[in-house]
């Protein structure tokens, strides 16, 4: 008999197993299984994906011709795991079906659990699916707005990407910002139509009654407790505008309260933001600069 060492027999063990061994190929998969392997490696990508990412990804203006996603991702990110109700005016596509919603669809998957609703003046029901559903009404219309929060909740975020027109931008503003809660969102992109006479807007950049004009008072209500406007009282969004964020057509504005306290000290009737400067206090109040308090001493003198 011969006999093996223990590492021959392991060596021989593998050789008769390797001769043996029969390789069983994968089984062939059906087209329906490739799509659905397809389909779940898309899923996969869009989950992993930046706005502008998705915005190239989907066909949305807003990167590329605009350049909102990196303002919307820096805003926003904050909810990116949230439920919450988005809300968005203006689904697009206008005539090319395929292209429209794009970006409601960017946004359902940089928000995985929100729902994403649609409103468009045209029926774009046909991109109803999953959690993105649109409505066919005015922007300016306030019934339109009271059924969406009934129906879908009160949204957390609002972007008014509809006519552009000023008229509609303000209207649209005065209807809906009074019915969210704090923290709430509230965008308007394309605000260069303020400037622009064929939609609505003025040549003079201050002219009044324009989109623009609107948000330079929101900026002035910031401040609010600290006017010196005798008997003036404060707007509602002077009272619930936390902040307002500008940049180039785009205009993000944050719900929340506005009552910090003033800066001014009322009971001594002194304002720590008066003019230290005796010239410029006198001409801004004329009655209380020095030599006016001189000439009344020198009047009132025997
Ligand atoms: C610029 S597109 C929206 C693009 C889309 N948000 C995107 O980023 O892909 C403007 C949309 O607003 C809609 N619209 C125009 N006037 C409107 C109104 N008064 N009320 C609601 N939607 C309106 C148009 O039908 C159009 O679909």
């Amino acid at each position: 008999m011969v006999s093996l060492s223990p590492r021959r027999v392991v060596s021989a063990v593998r050789r008769r197993r390797a001769t043996t061994e029969v390789v069983v190929p994968a089984p062939e998969q059906t087209p329906e299984q490739r799509r659905r392997e397809r389909r779940r490696e898309r899923r996969r990508r869009l989950r992993t994906m930046s706005l502008t990412e998705l915005a190239e990804e989907f066909g949305t203006d807003k990167w590329g011709v605009h350049h909102y996603t990196p303002h919307y991702e820096r805003h926003l990110e904050h909810l990116r795991r949230r439920e919450f109700t988005l809300l968005e005016i203006g689904v697009g596509g206008y005539t090319r079906r395929k292209r429209s919603g794009a970006s409601l669809k960017m946004w359902r998957w940089f928000f995985p659990r929100a729902r994403i609703v649609g409103l468009d003046i045209e029926d774009k029901s046909f991109i109803d699916q999953g959690p993105i559903v649109t409505y066919q009404g005015d922007q300016t219309d306030p019934e339109v707005f009271h059924r969406i929060f009934a129906e879908q909740g009160v949204p957390m975020v609002v972007v008014d990407d509809g006519s552009h027109v000023p008229a509609h931008v303000r209207a649209t503003f005065g209807i809906v910002f009074p019915l969210l809660p704090d923290g709430a969102i509230y965008c308007i992109e394309d605000t260069q139509t303020s400037y622009w006479p064929a939609w609505g807007g003025q040549l003079d950049p201050r002219a009044r009654g324009t989109s623009m004009d609107m948000v330079k008072d929101l900026v002035d209500g910031l401040n609010h407790e600290e006017l010196l406007v005798e008997g003036y009282e404060p707007t509602y969004t002077d009272t619930h505008v936390r902040a307002v964020h500008c940049y180039h057509n785009l205009v993000v504005i944050e719900k929340g309260d506005n009552r910090e306290g003033t800066n001014k000290d009322t009971s001594s009737g002194h304002f720590h933001g008066s003019s230290p400067d005796p010239a410029l206090a006198a001409a801004s109040n004329p009655a209380a600069s020095p030599e006016a308090s001189l000439e009344e001493t020198a009047e009132e003198a025997p």
